[in-house]
């Protein structure tokens, strides 16, 4: 098992000799490296079981840290980066030579983002270099938000852990790309569309781009379950699987006839940056539970409950 602990000396070094390290952000903890080394990048590849085709995004510390590794910043870019960094939201900016193509899976661009947690704001800044980082979870399941879920699947891969606690937005970044400077939303999360079209206006939204290799987070079946995942209207999935033990995922309130030790309710006050945060936890722990099936419901498909129901949806595709 990796050591879980705040000693951010201790995380350096490691980081500075191509080792990988748990770090927290709002969103999930992630699976760091030096994104300038390919040894590092290389390892994070092979800790996570990842194909080489899935690229990584990149932290920084800040804007201006952003610049040192693309050729530019689109006017609009700037204005999200300027709005909501430090926060859930990577760009898709085009990418210069120093950051290995080995990161970017050989796509022009890379994914940049500036994480909004303290321990991993103050490591950035004490680097000579951004951390590249997935999420640090084996390809395909469920992300990772309080360290124990990181030391639970790979831990025996990495040494260290910094513990940030529970992540307190509790879904991947937003992913925006641009095309002729017009921003396009290419993953659902952390930062909701509605927020992000205030700031510069209509979004073309380009999800399930299942065919295109380059964004596996897009893939149809992703962030799941070992066990099936059902979802639809709890009460009728509850008597078709009466025969079955269940474990049930709801959005405010309980099903009858099922023992609530097998239940999960995301917000018993309809809250969605609740139901965000608490949503992977959930599906760990139902995972794990002595269940047949999990059967879940859709959440009002407004702000993050678009991006809950996307990895709901994602969760339980074969
Ligand atoms: O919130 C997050 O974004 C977390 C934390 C740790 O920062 N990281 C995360 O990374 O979710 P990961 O690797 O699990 O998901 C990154 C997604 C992948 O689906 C990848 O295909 C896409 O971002 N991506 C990265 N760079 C890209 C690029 N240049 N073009 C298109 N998609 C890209
Ligand atoms: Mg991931």
């Amino acid at each position: 098992m990796a050591e879980i602990g705040s000693d951010l000396q201790k995380a350096i070094t490691l980081l500075q000799s191509d080792e990988l390290v748990g770090i927290p952000t709002e969103t999930v903890y992630g699976l760091a490296g030096n994104a300038l080394s390919t040894k590092a990048i290389a390892k994070i590849f092979e800790a996570k079981d990842r194909p080489f085709f899935d690229p990584l995004i990149v932290h920084v510390s800040d804007i201006e840290a952003a610049y040192q590794y693309v050729t530019h910043i689109p006017e609009k870019a700037l204005l999200l980066a300027k709005h909501f960094w430090p926060g859930p939201l990577t760009l898709l900016l085009p990418k210069l030579p120093i950051i290995p193509d080995l990161a970017t899976s050989g796509l022009n661009t890379v994914g940049i983002r500036c994480p909004q947690h303290p321990l991993t704001t103050q490591l950035l800044k004490l680097l000579p270099f951004p951390l590249a980082a997935p999420s640090a979870n084996p390809f395909g399941y469920i992300s990772p938000t309080n360290p124990q879920h990181v030391n639970q699947q790979l831990g025996n891969r990495i040494r260290y852990i910094l513990d940030g606690g529970e992540c307190n937005v509790g879904l991947e970044s937003t992913i925006i790309g641009f095309e002729q400077d017009q921003p396009i939303a290419y993953r659902l999360g952390g930062l909701s569309i509605e927020q992000l079209e205030a700031i510069v206006g209509t979004l073309e939204i380009q999800l399930n781009a299942s065919s295109n290799p380059a964004a596996p987070g897009q893939l149809k079946s992703h962030y799941a379950p070992k066990k099936k995942l059902i979802i639809g209207n709890l009460e009728k999935l509850a008597a078709t699987h009466a025969h079955q033990r269940i474990g049930v995922l709801a959005f405010n309130r309980a099903v009858s006839g099922v023992d609530m030790h097998r239940q999960r309710i995301l917000s018993p006050t309809s809250d969605l940056s609740d139901a965000a945060q608490h949503l992977f936890a959930y599906l760990r722990e139902l995972d794990q539970l002595s269940v047949d099936i999990i059967i879940a419901e859709e959440v009002p498909p407004v702000g993050l409950g678009r991006a809950i129901n996307d990895r709901l949806k994602r969760a339980s595709a074969q």
